[in-house]
């Protein structure tokens, strides 16, 4: 049965008239240099070409130009590449050239070049993708170049495999079986990370343990990264801030004691020893129990540059995470990363990037973005999505969070001026050369379909495509997706990609509609707790978030209130502190409104509220719908699960609507709408 283990990167055979056309154009490969990222490309080319045009073959056959060749290379590796002085000096060292050229000798032929291999090899990608989409290979002049410079996938890998926050079974890392052992998984896994362009992966979890740092461990992530490496992928880890006193002895960690600077530095130069090119470290400090510099009274710029100053010399960077809450801390917890962090602008060294979640709580359905995109003009921020669903129904809701992060990355911070979104943000370079990025909280284990569902493997395929341009659109990724993963025929692309458009709306409506947000019950995050007022730490509680009580619902984040708009540009705080200006899906993130308030459908907010309810589960109801409809039309191996899947959420966005109104109603003491349906 089919599992859905080969994703994206299906490379199902075309009709035999698309095959023809193809032929015609692509018929064999010429691949002049010989370096692992061109032999993997190269690799790919064949794999993907031969399985596709079948029963036409694919061969890499020498250099003597035909019709049909397809050579790929760089000026350096390839005579011919360089003899047809294409115009590549734009494109950076990872862009790519696809070019259709007529050889002197009158033969037509495409080209495939680049600065350099991996560039090659995401052009190769990015041709076979072409051919999956059944799009032309006439008269092709395609330039392209990722925006974003690190562009990282973050596993909350634990060592004994325990994937925190992962729904798709263990760890794909079998540290046990590594360094000796290379699961071809490995491949697999860099083959679709290649493919969109992510190069880099972080394999271990934010709350870190020393461990990974010790020889014998440092062996197995070398053997992994050379696996990686021919495919563009660096390796990183995170670095647990007290590892000098757990591991080197020492009876302090603080970032200005040169014992502990000078540890981190033999460490550093020990690990780039065994992996010359290792990315660099990720770093959780201060933030839910994780040690950090401020546990000496030092800053998180202090703990940063000591970190990124053993690693300059070799060409690392520290990404450090501005996720900082403190339980201590009575704040709005909205507003804390912003007040520790934005007084640190210019404090941190040029191989440091600040990584800041897209909302300023964590990771739900909706969030308005974080205050600090556009606050920290002098240092490199980089974007931290989560492609693991914690807060959207795990596995068994679909969700396509594309449109989630378009939101996001589309919004405008006004800073310094109007037009500077959050993906302008990214993508300009503090200084001629500085880091960019983005990173996305894997959804990957050890599961046949890799993401724990099927749909959830176009959450990953929409990071990777965000990565390279934070300008994308989330509806024509999800249409690429659909079609290299289900199939081209419009008859099931259609249907699928507007079951994904909607899908994640549909999850905030039965969840947390109209600004709620953090509802979610306890440590798990699954299903509703919207009562749960008990827990220790007040800012777990959902009681802190939706503050309901006889006289209306939501937070006063105005001047009223906490004031958290403050920290947005004068423009924005006006829009989201006006009660009549807010965009209504941030209503009661940022204001506190009367139960009877007149919302812009003309119904009372209680009306409203149980309406969105309704609507999340109807849109639920009306995706089964839809999905029936494509029986027949996909294998029935991936049909039925997502069928299942769907009845799961089915009743777990009934569960959610039930229950959340339910205890709504018990503080609003306000009737149902009429054509609400009441709960069976
Ligand atoms: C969330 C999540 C934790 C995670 C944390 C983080 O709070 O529930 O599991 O460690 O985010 O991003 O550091």
């Amino acid at each position: 049965a089919d599992t859905g283990y080969d994703l994206w990167l299906r490379y199902q055979p075309l009709d035999r008239r698309q095959a023809d056309a193809v032929q015609h154009r692509a018929a064999y490969l010429v691949a002049e240099g010989n370096s692992p990222t061109l032999a993997a490309a190269t690799e790919e080319l064949r794999r993907g070409m031969s399985a596709m045009l079948a029963p036409h073959s694919f061969a890499v056959a020498g250099s003597a130009m035909r019709n049909g060749a397809v050579v790929i290379g760089t000026p350096q590796s390839s005579p011919i590449v360089a003899a047809l002085g294409l115009p590549l000096a734009k494109l950076g060292a990872e862009g790519y050239l696809i070019r259709s050229a007529t050889t002197a000798a009158g033969a037509r032929i495409t080209v495939i070049a680049a600065n350099q291999d991996v560039g090659v090899l995401y052009g190769v990608f990015a041709f076979l993708k072409r051919v999956q989409l059944g799009q032309s290979l006439d008269n092709l002049d395609i330039a392209d170049a990722p925006r974003l410079k690190v562009r990282v996938l973050n596993h909350w890998d634990n060592l004994d495999r325990y994937v925190e926050r992962g729904y798709a079974g263990q760890s794909i890392w079998d540290w046990q079986k590594l360094p000796d052992h290379k699961d071809p998984r490995y491949t697999d896994y860099a083959r679709a990370n290649a493919s969109i362009g992510i190069n880099g992966t972080v394999l271990t979890n934010v709350n870190a343990n020393a461990d990974v740092l010790r020889p014998e461990w440092l062996a197995k992530v070398k053997a992994l990264a050379g696996v990686f490496r021919p495919w563009g992928i660096k390796v990183y880890l995170t670095a647990r801030f007290s590892a000098p006193i757990e591991l080197g002895g020492l009876k302090t960690a603080d970032p200005l004691d040169p014992k502990v600077a000078a540890w981190w530095k033999a460490k550093v130069e020990e690990i780039y020893r065994v992996i010359p090119d290792f990315g660099g470290f990720l770093v959780k400090a201060n933030s839910e129990g994780q040690p950090g510099p401020n546990d000496y009274k030092r800053t998180h710029a202090d703990g940063a540059n000591m970190l990124a100053d053993a690693l300059a010399p070799h060409g690392g960077v520290v990404m450090w995470r501005a996720f900082v809450y403190a339980a201590e801390n009575p704040d709005d917890r909205h507003k804390q990363a912003y007040t520790e962090f934005q007084p640190l602008d210019g404090k941190f060294r040029d191989n440091v990037l600040v990584q800041v979640k897209n909302g300023a709580i964590d990771f739900q359905p909706r969030e308005p973005f974080h205050p600090l995109f556009g606050a920290m003009p002098r240092t490199p921020l980089m974007m931290e999505f989560q492609i693991t669903k914690e807060y959207l129904g795990f596995a068994t809701h679909l969700a396509y969070l594309g449109t989630m992060w378009e939101e996001a990355l589309q919004a405008d911070t006004f800073r310094p001026t109007r037009g500077w979104t959050v993906a302008r943000v990214l993508e300009t370079p503090v200084e001629p050369g500085a880091a960019t990025g983005m990173a996305g909280v894997a959804n990957i284990g050890s599961d046949f379909n890799w993401s724990g569902s099927q749909f959830d493997q176009a959450n990953w395929y929409a990071f990777g495509r965000f990565a390279w341009n934070p300008e994308a659109r989330a509806e024509p990724i999800a249409r690429d997706w659909a079609a290299m993963t289900w199939g081209s025929d419009p008859a099931i692309v259609d249907p699928i990609v507007a079951m994904m458009m909607g899908s994640r709306e549909a999850v905030v409506n039965y969840m947390t509609p109209l600004g709620l947000g953090h509802l979610m019950a306890t440590g798990h995050h699954h299903g509703p707790g919207p009562w749960i007022a008990d827990l220790a730490r007040p800012e777990w509680n959902p009681v802190y978030y939706h503050k309901a009580d006889a006289v209306g619902i939501g937070f006063d984040r105005t001047a009223t209130g906490t004031n958290a708009v403050a920290q947005y540009a004068p423009e924005v705080a006006a829009q989201f502190g006006d009660v009549k200006r807010v965009p209504e899906q941030f209503l009661l993130w940022f204001h506190h409104v009367p139960w009877d308030y007149r919302t812009r459908s003309g119904r009372s907010l209680w009306d409203e509220l149980v309406t969105h309810y309704d609507r999340g589960v109807g849109t639920v109801a009306a995706m089964q719908a839809s999905w029936e409809g494509l029986k027949g039309k996909v294998d029935d191996a991936r049909w039925s699960e997502v069928r299942d899947f769907l009845a799961i959420q089915r009743q777990e966005a009934g569960w959610w609507r039930d229950a959340s109104i339910a205890y709504f109603q018990s503080v609003s003491k306000r009737s149902l709408p009429t054509g609400h349906a009441a709960p069976p």
